[in-house]
């Protein structure tokens, strides 16, 4: 796979940057607390070295061209809020999944659309996909508002297809193509 640059960009009131070092400490606030981790594909952080980890992976992802993960950080005061990811890109058939998650403090403003708004549009643009995927759990209503908020429709229901500390859940698979997006 050619390297992914990791690009920044903005929306009116973020800028979507890769996460650096310095960011560890905000991701862990995010994500160790359970109500944003619920449907999320891992238990709740229990260490900050799991931030560690995951900055220094972006570096060789981004580097090997596996992944593209950015954060989300205010424009106003700088903060770390989330950050949304392009994953299992296959360039032979162009579709990639998205992922996204954000700090519950930070739910209800509209943050994640707009930087989804941004970060789909790069997505199709910048690696000419076809068609993005999203696979969520059934019950997470918020982010099956997001994805329907961007033109994602559901395209399927899969049976029993995660086991999340010993617990068995069922996917509801999203789907968006880049000539739904280019004419909506
Ligand atoms: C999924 C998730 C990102 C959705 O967050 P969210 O705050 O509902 O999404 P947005 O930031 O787009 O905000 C939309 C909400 O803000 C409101 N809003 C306020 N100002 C707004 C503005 N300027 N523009 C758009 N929406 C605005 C909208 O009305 C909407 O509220 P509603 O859902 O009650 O209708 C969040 O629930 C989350 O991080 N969950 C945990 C992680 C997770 O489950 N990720 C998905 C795994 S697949």
């Amino acid at each position: 796979m050619p390297s992914i640059i990791p690009t920044t960009l903005s929306t009116p009131r973020l800028i979507l940057r890769p996460l650096l070092e310095s960011d560890a400490a905000a991701l862990f606030t995010i994500f160790s607390d359970p109500e944003v981790m619920r449907y999320w594909s891992t238990v709740p952080w229990a260490s900050i070295d799991v931030a560690h980890e995951l900055i220094a992976n972006d570096i060789a992802a981004h580097q090997e061209g596996r992944y593209l993960r950015l954060g989300m950080q205010t424009q106003a005061d700088n903060h770390l809020i989330g950050m949304c990811s392009l994953f299992a890109i296959d360039l032979q058939n162009l579709r990639a999944d998205l992922g996204y998650g954000m700090g519950s403090t930070h739910w209800g403003n509209g943050y994640m659309h707009e930087a989804l708004t941004t970060f789909v549009e790069h997505a199709f643009d910048a690696f000419k996909l076809r068609r993005l995927e999203a696979d969520i759990d059934p019950r997470n209503a918020a982010s099956a508002k997001t994805l329907e908020r961007l033109g994602f429709i559901k395209e399927g229901h899969l049976r029993e297809r995660w086991l999340v500390d010993g617990v068995v859940s069922d996917t509801d698979l999203y789907g968006l193509l880049r000539r739904d997006w280019l004419a909506r």
